[in-house]
């Protein structure tokens, strides 16, 4: 099983085969996890280097068992190393290559992860989340959801929020696998139009995206509810103001009696519980925002598992 392309930017570098290659590798991984079976040569002492520009728990925790499980290791050069201007980027792109394979980052604007990436051309890269994109996140979101339900096709999603990083891989991934979209943010916090061209342009079987202001019509019927941060890293000098303009788009319990009678509550983490969500969704059965942290490990595995073979 192989990617496809060198790198892992964004869900707009996987067929939708090789995305639901993934998935399905990814629920293999989980089952020989729990059942005890390893599968330490697909890394056989490789080292992955993780770069990490931005605070992080999940994605770090995940990567860093992922690669260990596999039988490999990690290098984490610290940001200022890697980061810093003290070379330039595709320098430290071109020492890296010599030693590893695989490269997990985590920075702010997506147009430098690709300047990264394209540094090297037998390196390859994993977006670990750009201001942008959160590809990796979206891989784990559908894992919990194809393990609730079985195929997603026909299903609807709805994203009430910022539309940020997360919200633009979950769609992304949501259209080609057959589920609809709706976003609802504030004025102003859609997704840029070309992430929304991007989603539409992979959509699948006829799925619709829409995006809109009102949170109650976004979330009418849907089948999973997800929210994320108001404002995100890189973003909290602003987060005074946003908290304002955010405040009608909680996701809290009258909010989800709007949607379908089983739906879903998601969120990829940190939660700031009392403004994007209460604790009474985030907490109540619905809630199935620790089944996807879980997955993270699950499928970060598949990709590096695929990422890893010729
Ligand atoms: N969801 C997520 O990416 O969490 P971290 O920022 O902790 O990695
Ligand atoms: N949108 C959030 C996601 C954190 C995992 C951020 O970028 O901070």
């Amino acid at each position: 099983m192989t990617l496809g392309s060198k790198d892992f930017l964004s869900i707009l570098n996987l067929t939708p085969e090789a995305l639901e290659q993934a998935l399905a590798l990814a629920a293999v991984f989980k089952a020989d996890r729990l059942s005890g079976r390893a599968h330490a040569q697909v890394l056989d002492g490789q080292h992955v280097a993780l770069l990490f520009e931005k605070p992080s728990l999940r994605t770090h925790a995940a990567f860093t068992i992922a690669v260990r499980e596999l039988g490999g290791d990690v290098i984490e050069p610290s940001s200022d190393v890697a980061f810093g201007g003290r070379e330039s980027a595709s320098d430290v792109a071109r020492n890296l290559e010599r030693w590893v394979r695989l490269v997990v980052v985590r920075t702010f604007e997506q147009a430098r992860l690709e300047r990264f990436a394209a540094a090297s051309d037998r390196m390859r890269v994993i977006n670990a989340l750009t201001d942008e994109e959160h590809p990796c996140q979206a891989l784990a979101d559908m894992q919990a959801l194809i393990e609730r339900w079985g195929p997603l096709k026909g299903r609807t999603i709805a994203f009430v929020g910022d539309g940020n990083n997360v919200a633009a891989s979950l769609a992304q991934a949501s259209v080609m696998l057959g589920m609809h979209v709706r976003l609802a943010t504030p004025q102003g916090f859609e997704l840029n139009a070309g992430l929304a061209k991007s989603v539409r342009r992979v959509a699948r079987f006829d799925t619709t995206f829409t995006q809109g202001h009102d949170p109650i019509a976004a979330v009418k019927g849907v089948d999973a509810v997800y929210t994320d941060a108001w404002a995100s890293m890189g973003q909290e000098s602003d987060a005074e103001r946003r908290i304002g303009i955010f405040q009608p788009y909680q996701v809290n319990a009258s909010l989800m009696a709007q949607a379908g009678q089983h739906a879903l509550f998601m969120h990829c983490l940190p939660a700031h519980r009392g403004q994007e969500v209460t604790d009474e969704v985030i907490d109540s059965p619905a809630s199935i925002v620790f089944d996807q942290s879980e997955n993270r490990l699950h499928t970060q595995k598949a990709l590096l598992a695929m990422m890893s073979s010729r």
